[in-house]
């Protein structure tokens, strides 16, 4: 039987969770992850390791985003448990082979001391290694996304641009993105927002599908 200790000790991170802080070295510097997140959204992801093919292409396409994220105000961060020196050697490759710069923070994670808080390293897949989990964080700190895939299959970035324009959208107006959502398109409304309340929440109208499936243009857009 698990003991209350222990089960506190296997719980990993829930959506709404605040972020855990930590300071640590990275290729730009020292961070503390919080202060240096600042009134920013945020990304944190890890990699199983350095010199590895799938996460040369990853490191390389958030590379070549950098435009992208600035324009939602979301900085990245990567990590995997290697060093800051095995780290920097590495992305001098990285920006060979994947013809970009890699200028945002790599942390060294050697001792899997980010990697443990925010429960990356998942035995069953590979007790050394990470899994190749994504972390996107509000500026209030608290987590609004999570996704893990294995060490096998890379990460869609632009997915992760979709994701972030949902999140922004979904903080600031009483609306949901429908599945295959993409910025521009219609939204729907939230199921607690009664029919008399959408013309001051909504001027552009609406069109009720169904009662419970009322969609709206995407606010805050012309
Ligand atoms: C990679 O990043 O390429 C990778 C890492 C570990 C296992 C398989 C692929």
């Amino acid at each position: 039987m698990l003991h209350l200790k222990e089960i506190e000790i296997m719980s990993s991170l829930h959506l709404g969770d605040i972020a855990p802080n930590f300071t640590a070295d990275s290729t730009v510097g020292k961070i503390d992850f919080h202060q240096w997140l600042g009134d920013s959204w945020g990304i944190l992801f890890s990699h199983p390791a350095d010199y590895t093919p799938v996460c040369t292409t990853e490191l390389g396409a958030v590379a070549k985003y950098k435009v992208e994220f600035e324009q939602r105000n979301v900085k990245v961060a990567a990590l995997s448990v290697d060093d800051i020196d095995s780290h920097k050697a590495w992305v001098k490759d990285i920006n060979e082979t994947q013809h970009t710069t890699v200028d945002f923070p790599i942390f060294d994670d050697a001792d899997r001391n980010i990697a443990t808080l925010y429960d990356m390293i998942h035995p069953n897949a590979d007790d050394k290694m990470t899994v190749r989990s994504l972390f996107i964080i509000a500026p209030d700190k608290k987590i609004k996304l999570m996704i893990t895939y294995p060490a096998s299959t890379g990460r869609n970035f632009v997915e992760i641009l979709r994701v972030i324009d949902s999140l922004q959208l979904t903080a600031d107006y009483k609306v949901a993105t429908p599945a295959d959502w993409k910025p521009g398109e219609d939204c729907v409304i939230l199921p607690a927002i009664k029919n008399e309340e959408i013309p001051a929440l909504f001027p552009k109208g609406y069109t009720e599908i169904k009662p419970y499936l009322r969609m709206t243009p995407q606010p805050g857009k012309n």
